[in-house]
């Protein structure tokens, strides 16, 4: 079971996780998140749960996880822009990286649009969503799967899916890792707001395929040619060149980058 004490004890954030609605088990954090009265838990409060029933991933998959091992949480935030949630998403896959980085031994990446990666296992996914009232954003929600302690991923995902005790080779606790990210991400939302060019250069630093000749995929179908992946820019588009050194911008989710040559993922 989480423990809020201990997690309170290691939490060293202003604002963000300052609030918690945790719940043993629970639907979708993402859900709970997104119907909660915003005057009970507003900016920067956390949804967690140690089960969910009806997790919830990108393309309407299901995020599967073992009860007490793992965190699922949602984090509230009222912004009062929705343009460039994208970045924000990936600086907080950049967070959950830096998290792994400092634990591991291995390099971690992030896989656009939502994946956190080590040794082409996925480690942790990210799902945001948002809620309008009329044209205004009432909140955005970032959604949030790390595998942390669970050990095995059964037949199915076992070559796909990887944990943080898997590559550490002991558990982890996850009240600190949770404070400990936490920390990173409010940290991120500061250059977020503040439209910093640095965030969006430390994120495409660690995105795979960044400054590579790379095919693309988009809805399911390989775009023709290759493509020199440039990363996003600050709206949060992916930005690539063509052969004819021409600039394309793809503002979309369905695109799947796909590097050429896989570099390899150790540091050394
Ligand atoms: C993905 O990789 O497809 C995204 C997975 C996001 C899973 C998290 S777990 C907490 C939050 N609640 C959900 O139902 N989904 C997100």
């Amino acid at each position: 079971m989480f423990d809020q004490t201990i997690f309170e004890q290691k939490l060293a954030t202003s604002w963000l996780g300052r609030s918690l609605c945790y719940f043993e088990e629970t639907t979708s954090t993402n859900s709970v998140a997104k119907t909660i009265s915003l005057r009970e838990e507003g900016h920067g409060s956390i949804v967690l749960a140690d089960a969910q029933s009806q997790g919830r991933g990108q393309y309407k998959r299901t995020w599967v996880a073992d009860p007490g091992e793992n965190l699922t949480f949602s984090i509230i935030l009222t912004p009062e822009r929705s343009h460039s949630l994208i970045v924000l998403t990936l600086a907080c896959a950049y967070a959950i990286r830096s998290c792994f980085e400092e634990r591991t031994q291995y390099h971690a990446t992030v896989k656009w649009p939502n994946d956190v990666l080590v040794n082409d296992k996925k480690v942790a996914g990210l799902l945001t969503e948002t809620v309008f009232k009329g044209n205004k954003l009432d909140r955005a929600i970032i959604g949030i799967g790390i595998n942390v302690n669970q050990a095995d991923f059964g037949e199915e995902l076992n070559g796909w899916a990887g944990s943080l005790r898997q590559l550490t080779g002991h558990t982890n606790p996850r009240e600190e890792l949770l404070a400990d990210l936490l920390l990173r991400i409010e940290h991120c939302y500061t250059k977020w707001l503040q439209h910093d060019v640095e965030l969006v250069k430390l994120i495409n630093s660690t995105l795979i395929g960044f400054g590579d000749w790379v095919t693309i995929e988009k809805d399911g179908e390989r775009l023709a040619g290759t493509f020199k992946f440039l990363g996003i820019n600050q709206t949060g588009a992916l930005t690539v060149l063509d052969q004819d050194m021409e600039l394309n911008t793809f503002l979309y989710e369905q695109i799947r980058i796909h590097p050429i040559s896989a570099d390899s993922q150790r540091k050394h």
